[in-house]
């Protein structure tokens, strides 16, 4: 079933009715799921992520005179910037597509305006990359909009310096990669040093990719994540006193790691061997995922989630809780939290017969945990973004 470019039939008529006539292109970018490799990105590591079905959609119409009037379909606000307008708007939902102007501008890119209508589904706070979805989006309508074709690696930087420097948030490069490169039924083995990457075959026949939102919402999130970066650095900063010219935690292995561990205090001892161990559960994964090995995947993921909680201290009770009924399940394969932790989302490989199962698992056992329901969403992998003329 082709699922794609779902909203732009309800978002056309709101175009029509706003601006007068019908768009002329229209462009998609998903949300995403990582299945393996968390907290790696930013340490130069390797990540594993699929593009899920929930997508933001663009409809546009270019302008000739370089303005951007914009419709938020969703969020029933409407504004406009024009290309003298370079500091980050007042309004954080503006900010991703006025970055997107800026920062495409600042490139050298020469930009047309647009109008536009933007909504979609990515659901929003549960760590599924709605932010990376709507700049993805933007960036491929700027782009078909001005005539420019832009390789998806770039596509991906691009989005993701509009999260660091315009949105705010210091954030890694997996979610705009993946949102940008994503492939159906595949998952993206990336490495985010040199950006080298590969679409690993999700051979796994009778398997879902199941996302359970914890409804726990990410208030942590953004200091604590600086936190984890800067203990990764100044890991790395004292690991260098013995191991020479190292950049990042990349390039320590576990063995150097233990014979230097006591160079670094508890926390960044802690900290360096989930990123190490992590990396190297993910280039595992990416063989197991290959090879169709489904239970050394699910072993790698549990493990993960042990890591994330007991290491790097990014779980969170709810998603420690959905973990712990995941494995109760029978035919449940692995299961992990996802994304930067605190709150959002965990997922798990289940095999089909045993998702409702899940279902019912979650629905009886999560409220009494968490004191609210859990939503549950069984995916497949989608197709990264992308963008067409309409007429
Ligand atoms: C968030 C960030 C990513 C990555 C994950 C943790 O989702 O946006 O760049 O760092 O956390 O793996």
């Amino acid at each position: 079933m082709d699922n794609r470019y779902k909203h732009l039939d309800k978002l056309s008529s709101e175009f029509e009715r706003r601006f007068g006539s019908a768009p002329t292109l229209a462009s998609r970018a998903p949300g995403r799921v990582n299945l393996i490799g968390e907290h790696t990105d930013y340490n130069d590591g390797w990540v594993l992520p699929v593009a899920l079905p929930f997508e933001v959609n663009v409809a546009a119409r270019p302008r000739e005179d370089g303005c951007v009037r914009i419709v938020a379909a969703d969020l029933g606000q409407e504004a406009e910037f024009g290309p003298e307008d370079t500091e980050p708007s007042e309004d954080l939902w503006l900010r991703y597509p006025q970055g997107v102007a800026v920062e495409m501008r600042r490139d050298g890119h020469p930009l047309v305006g647009l109008d536009a209508v933007y909504g979609g589904d990515v659901p929003r706070g549960a760590g599924l990359s709605s932010s990376a979805a709507v700049e993805v989006s933007w960036v491929q309508a700027f782009a078909l909009a001005s005539g420019l074709s832009l390789p998806g690696p770039e596509i991906a930087l691009l989005s993701k310096r509009v999260e660091n420097e315009f949105v705010g948030v210091p954030t890694g490069v997996m979610d705009q990669f993946i949102s940008a490169l994503g492939r159906e039924g595949h998952a993206l083995l990336l490495d985010c040093r040199t950006l080298e990457y590969r679409h690993i075959p999700i051979n796994l026949p009778g398997v879902s990719i199941v996302v359970v939102d914890t409804g726990g919402r990410r208030e942590l999130a953004s200091s604590e994540y600086s936190r984890r970066r800067a203990d990764c650095e100044a890991a790395v900063e004292r690991l260098r006193t013995r191991l020479g010219d190292i950049r990042a935690l990349r390039d320590v292995t576990p063995e150097q790691l233990e014979a230097n561990a006591d160079v670094l205090d508890e926390v960044q001892l802690k900290r360096a061997r989930h990123v190490v161990s992590e990396n190297a559960r993910t280039l595992e994964a990416a063989d197991a995922l290959t090879a169709g090995d489904a239970p050394r995947i699910g072993e790698l993921m549990n493990a993960s989630h042990t890591s994330l909680r007991d290491l790097y201290e990014v779980s969170s009770p709810e998603l420690d809780a959905v973990v712990e009924i995941a494995g109760g399940v029978e035919g449940v394969i692995g299961a992990r939290m996802t994304g930067g932790g605190f709150g959002g989302s965990a997922v798990a490989l289940v095999r089909e017969e045993a998702v409702e199962p899940l279902r019912d698992a979650l629905a009886e056992q999560y409220p009494p945990r968490a004191g609210r329901a859990a939503t549950v969403y069984v995916c497949k992998a989608a197709q990264g973004a992308e963008a067409k003329r309409l007429s």
